[in-house]
């Protein structure tokens, strides 16, 4: 029996092994998906025990998709640019391959909600983090753009637009300003996760009616941010269809099944909304 995990630390409240087992069952593989605490001076010891006890694949989550690069034999292209890894597959040979599905993860929940036929011009990053370069780099990919990053701490948000074509900076201030022009705003930051479940990166408030907004966060179901963005008369969309897709490319990736994203995004947010 085939077997793969995820990693991180903390490890608990990840959805990611009801996800899997559940898309094993649908799709009759028989396979298990278990979550493995790793903690960040055992992420070496981690990897190769993996690799020792027959893991075929894992997901890789916070706080190792960067630091595990030195223990990956091989990255593909998005990986290596992101520099950062949120999928291993082990090869017949024992080669371990590391991926990445969260940027494309994003482009393909944007694209399954709006049934976007065309990219979208003018779209607003909230953030500077690895999220926002990973999703960045898709939505370039996809054909979006260009794209304005806006940061708290400007100066990584003026790094980050550097690797982009079109790429330009924007002050929080500057951005709230300027909000009315942007057709897709992608919000990444950690602001209005979890515990603190309140307060706002920036107001979205100024936003022109039907204006796509998008947030990651996933937990709370509605962050304050989407919910004023909502109110303005955005067209909102929270960060489960990113997480259901990022890890349906990562099964797809093991296992070459496309599985059910839209029964899966349903019954997550069903458990969280
Ligand atoms: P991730 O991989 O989730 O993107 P990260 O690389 O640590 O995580 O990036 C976190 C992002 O959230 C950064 O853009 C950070 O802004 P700074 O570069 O100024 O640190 C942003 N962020 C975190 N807490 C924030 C807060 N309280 N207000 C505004 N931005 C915040």
């Amino acid at each position: 029996k085939k077997w793969y995990a995820v990693i991180g630390d903390p490890i608990a409240q990840s959805m990611s092994p009801e996800m899997h087992e559940a898309w094993f069952r649908e799709n009759q593989i028989n396979a298990s998906y278990i979550p493995v605490h790793v903690k960040a001076d055992e992420l070496e010891a981690a990897v190769s025990s993996l690799k020792r006890l027959g893991c075929s694949g894992w997901n890789v989550t916070v706080p190792h998709k960067t630091a595990i690069i030195p223990f990956i034999d091989k990255l593909d292209e998005t990986a290596s640019r992101m520099n950062a890894v949120n999928t291993v597959k082990v090869l017949e040979d024992g080669t371990l391959y590391g991926m990445n599905t969260d940027g494309q993860g994003f482009v393909r929940s944007l694209q399954e909600v709006y049934a976007l036929g065309e990219t979208i011009g003018n779209v607003l990053v909230i953030g500077a983090g690895g999220a926002a370069s990973g999703i960045s780099f898709a939505l370039e990919d996809a054909g979006f753009g260009p794209i304005t990053f806006t940061n708290r701490t400007f100066e990584k948000a003026l790094q980050l637009s550097g690797g982009f074509s079109s790429g330009s900076a924007l002050s929080f201030k500057d951005a709230e300003s300027a909000i009315g022009k942007f057709e897709l705003i992608v919000q990444t930051t950690s602001v209005g996760m979890n515990y603190a479940r309140s307060g706002i990166p920036l107001d979205p408030s100024g936003i022109t009616e039907g204006t796509i907004v998008a947030d990651i966060i996933y937990n709370p179901f509605e962050t304050d941010f989407l919910r004023i963005a909502r109110e303005s008369g955005g067209k909102t969309l929270n960060g489960i269809g990113m997480f259901v897709h990022q890890g349906a490319l990562s099964f797809e990736l093991w296992t070459g099944i496309t599985p059910d994203t839209r029964k899966m995004i349903q019954s997550i947010s069903t458990k969280l909304g």
